[in-house]
């Protein structure tokens, strides 16, 4: 298992590309189900989770072609010759959940595996699942696995969510275009990925209006047709580096990254005393020397505070000068860096979904273990700013989400390296 090692104390100079979104990128390989004419996607990023959902459109009979070294996708599900999304893969990748939408809307049948619970929290499926029933499916569940069935087709209604989810939106949303009349989608998601979803569905025929706000309105249509669709930049990524650049102090330029994409993680920045300014390229961030300023933070679906960026956040509040909370509102157990920070002299008490951070002058570089992605990638950012070595094992997790950390990174100036087990 690989181990990152990064010594803390350089400034960050220089600019990186941000990649496409993965989140968004899973969703539109599903889409490439509801069609029996390719779907190609640009902007691509290389990441192990975008292998991994490949191999299971695949095992469902999706031919997908890898072109500019995997950097865009011909996704080809003309024969879908299996409906059955397995366990092993299910398990791996949660997202995988989001081909039982693009399935029963197109083939009116699909058992895939409940997923299971993950190392942040429960993450039921019933909001996707009583989605679909109200669409007319008939869903049963038996050895671990969902079998949606509807014979003869979806039909539109209104589906009302008792609380945002960006899957189940997202599931919805696919299954309601090939549906029999008009699906009124309420507290839907507005999260940039689900409007890019919505767009690219767009492109391949289907007549949504909506996605972007709470209420998404698909008017269901006979079938879709291919399209080619560029992958949108990946806020978490691009939040992610900004917040590197805040903790290590520097002047970083994210090329591709766009304010509207990252607002309350900006807004958060600039209380926090870091600029931020837009560029021709992309977005750039500044943090000359001092002490940055505590910022209270509350995660919240989209436009608020992402979840995916709390962890990132916390890094950067541990070298604050004074006192700062968080608070973690979407999933139950996201503090799982804490304990991790606490080894490298941060100061963070956490009750429930709260965390009070108060801010040391330095951390202390130590061996750490990453428990999921976002956390992983937390640990980096605090190793930049640590004294002496941070010792990062676990990677694997970061290679789910971020391209070649150690890459962007170094190309900075951080001193950063990884390191095969042997
Ligand atoms: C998506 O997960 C993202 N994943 C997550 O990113 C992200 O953290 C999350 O949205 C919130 O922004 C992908 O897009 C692949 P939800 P998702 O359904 O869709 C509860 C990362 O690090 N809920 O919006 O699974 C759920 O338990 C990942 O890249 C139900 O109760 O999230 C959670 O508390 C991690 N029943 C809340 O809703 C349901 O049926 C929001 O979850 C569905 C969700």
């Amino acid at each position: 298992m690989d181990s990152i090692i990064v010594k803390g104390g350089n400034r960050l100079t220089g600019e990186i590309p941000v990649a496409g979104a993965k989140n968004t990128c899973l969703k539109l390989m599903c889409a490439a189900l509801l069609t029996d004419e390719p779907l190609t996607l640009t902007n691509v990023p290389l990441l192990s989770d975008v292998a991994t959902l490949a191999l299971l459109l695949e095992s469902l009979g999706c031919e997908i072609a890898r072109l500019q070294g995997g950097r865009a996708v011909v996704l080809n599900a003309a024969d879908i010759v299996d409906q059955k999304a397995h366990y092993d893969i299910v398990r791996k990748l949660r997202a995988s959940f989001n081909v039982l939408g693009p399935l029963v809307g197109r083939c009116g049948e699909a058992v895939v595996s409940l997923p299971g619970g993950c190392a942040i929290g429960a993450r039921k499926v019933d909001l996707h699942l009583a989605a679909l029933e109200e669409m007319g499916a008939t869903i049963s569940l038996s050895d671990g696995y969902v079998h949606a069935s509807a014979p003869n087709g979806l039909r539109g209604t209104e589906i009302e969510f008792p609380t945002v989810s960006v899957g189940a939106t997202e599931n919805a949303m696919c299954a309601a275009t090939l549906a029999k009349g008009t699906t009124v989608l309420r507290n839907a998601a507005r999260e940039p990925d689900t409007k890019a979803l919505a767009d690219c569905l767009t492109g391949m025929g289907a007549r949504i209006s909506g996605a972007g706000t709470s209420t998404i309105t698909i008017d269901g249509v006979e079938r879709l047709h291919g399209t080619t669709h560029r992958v949108i930049p990946d806020r978490i990524e691009l939040g992610t580096y900004m917040i590197a650049t805040g903790v290590a102090g520097g002047e970083v330029e994210l090329i591709d990254g766009r304010r509207e994409l990252v607002g309350a993680l900006s807004d958060a920045m600039e209380r926090a005393g870091i600029e931020i300014s837009e560029t021709e390229k992309g977005l750039k961030v500044r943090r000359d020397g001092g002490r940055i300023l505590p910022v209270d933070v509350r995660t919240e679906p989209f436009p608020g505070f992402p979840t995916d960026l709390q962890a990132q956040m916390m890094a950067l509040m541990c070298i604050a000068d004074g006192t700062s909370m968080l608070e973690e509102t979407i999933f139950e157990n996201r503090f799982m860096h804490a304990p991790e920070l606490i080894r490298m002299g941060a100061n963070i008490d956490v009750h429930g979904g709260q965390a009070k951070v108060t801010g040391v002058e330095r951390l202390k570089g130590a061996p750490v273990m990453a428990t999921d992605l976002r956390a992983s990638v937390s640990l980096i950012l605090a190793g930049l700013a640590a004294e002496g070595e941070t010792v990062v094992s676990r990677v694997y997790h970061l290679d789910r989400g971020y391209e070649h950390v150690e890459d962007k990174l170094g190309s900075l100036g951080a001193t950063i390296e990884r390191v095969s087990a042997t």
